[in-house]
């Protein structure tokens, strides 16, 4: 064997021995029901993020449709060379106006947009404060900008005061925290940490991928405060965004390099997410946020997100469990380490408007029955 060979078989060996070898399982689904390989049986699944269900929506496909029909399948180019179609700028617009910002630039992804953001406003010159429990894309922009980084422990806005008037003297400061946390489905106190970064004159960043029921922050649109969002959760489709004061953003689109040096979105997907946010804004919008709220209900009453955990403790136990559902056609992914601490095996239930009431009940009794055992 080579040395890479050699390489990747004890790599590969450490991987399956710690009992998380991962590999893609086709989901052949227009909604949370499918089949699933390699047997083909019927499952529910409770573990997209398509809150509203938008990605099946009538008009957000027929617009996808649309923009094939007009501009082809892909842009062909980066924004700033010749990929950038009308249907990108009225996006940008349309987001803008939904987060009541001056401006927002759209990206590939979420995960790039949290890249670019990071690595615009954050250096080897700049103390960055991360939540410890912040999504993976936030953790590895930290690192790509060669910042300093100062991680608190998960919501403890007393650490963070004491970080940004202890370790940023003299210094910028950037605080930056998901808002809807991913694993827990629990939320940040945004409106503390917005008055805190105003005190300490700090950049906020805010990861708002999973907040979908909230919280929407009031913010001053001229205030150092980013929006980070997805299209791929609420909205249905495929891409990420920022949303601020138009001098960050523009400042964005010069800097960041997964903004700058990659293709832009298909105008297909800008499309979807363009009719998918007039959705949201409107009573339809308010009706399927409704109906998430009661599903979420349904399963927890009063959870403040549609990501709900169901702590199993150890690593077998959670597995166990995800097991003995899947036998009774419910999906529902287990999270172990490294994903989450030791001692913290959970089941990640995520719920949609799109689950029927009928399907989540299913859930809960068979939730209430395994936990009984
Ligand atoms: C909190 C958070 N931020 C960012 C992302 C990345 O978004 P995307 O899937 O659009 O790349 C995710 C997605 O998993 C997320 O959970």
């Amino acid at each position: 064997m080579t040395g890479w060979d050699a390489w990747a078989a004890d790599e590969t060996a450490r991987v399956r021995a710690a009992g998380q070898w991962r590999a893609p399982r086709d989901l052949d689904a227009a909604g949370p029901a499918g089949t699933l390989a390699p047997d083909g049986r019927p499952v529910v699944q409770f573990a997209s993020n398509d809150y509203l269900g938008l990605t099946q929506h009538p008009k957000v496909v027929a617009a996808a449709h649309d923009a094939l029909d007009r501009w082809g399948a892909g842009a062909g180019a980066a924004r700033l060379i010749v990929g950038s179609r009308p249907v990108h700028t009225e996006l940008e617009h349309a987001l803008a106006g939904w987060k009541r910002a001056q401006s927002a630039v759209l990206f590939p992804t979420g995960f790039a947009t949290n890249l670019g953001v990071l690595t615009t406003f954050a250096g080897p010159d700049v103390l960055v404060c991360s939540d410890e429990l912040n999504h993976a894309s936030i953790i590895d922009g930290t690192r790509l900008a060669r910042a300093d980084v100062a991680v608190y422990p998960h919501r403890d806005l007393d650490a963070l005061e004491h970080l940004v008037t202890t370790r940023a003297a003299g210094r910028r400061a950037v605080v930056v925290t998901d808002t809807v946390f991913s694993m827990d489905g629990d939320l940040a106190d945004v409106d503390g940490t917005l008055a805190l970064c105003h005190d300490h004159g700090a950049l906020l960043v805010v990861d708002e991928a999973h907040a979908v029921l909230g919280p929407d922050p009031e913010v001053d649109p001229d205030a150092p405060v980013l929006r980070v969002g997805t299209l791929s959760k609420t909205l249905g489709s495929l891409g990420g965004f920022v949303a601020g004061p138009r001098r960050l953003t523009e400042l964005v689109v010069n800097r960041a390099r997964s903004y700058i040096f990659t293709t832009a979105s298909t105008p297909a997907d800008a499309a979807a997410a363009l009719a998918a946010v007039e959705i949201v804004r409107s009573q339809e919008g308010d009706d399927l946020r409704a109906r998430l709220r009661r599903n979420v209900d349904q399963l927890r009453e009063g959870h403040r997100s549609p990501i709900v955990p169901v702590p199993c403790g150890g690593e077998e136990r959670a597995v166990a469990m995800a097991a003995a559902l899947l036998e009774r056609g419910l999906l529902v992914p287990a999270i172990r380490p490294p994903t989450v601490p030791p001692g913290t095996a959970r089941l990640r239930v995520a719920l949609s408007a799109a689950h029927s009431l009928e399907q989540v009940r299913t859930l809960r009794v068979a939730l209430d029955e395994l936990a009984a055992r």
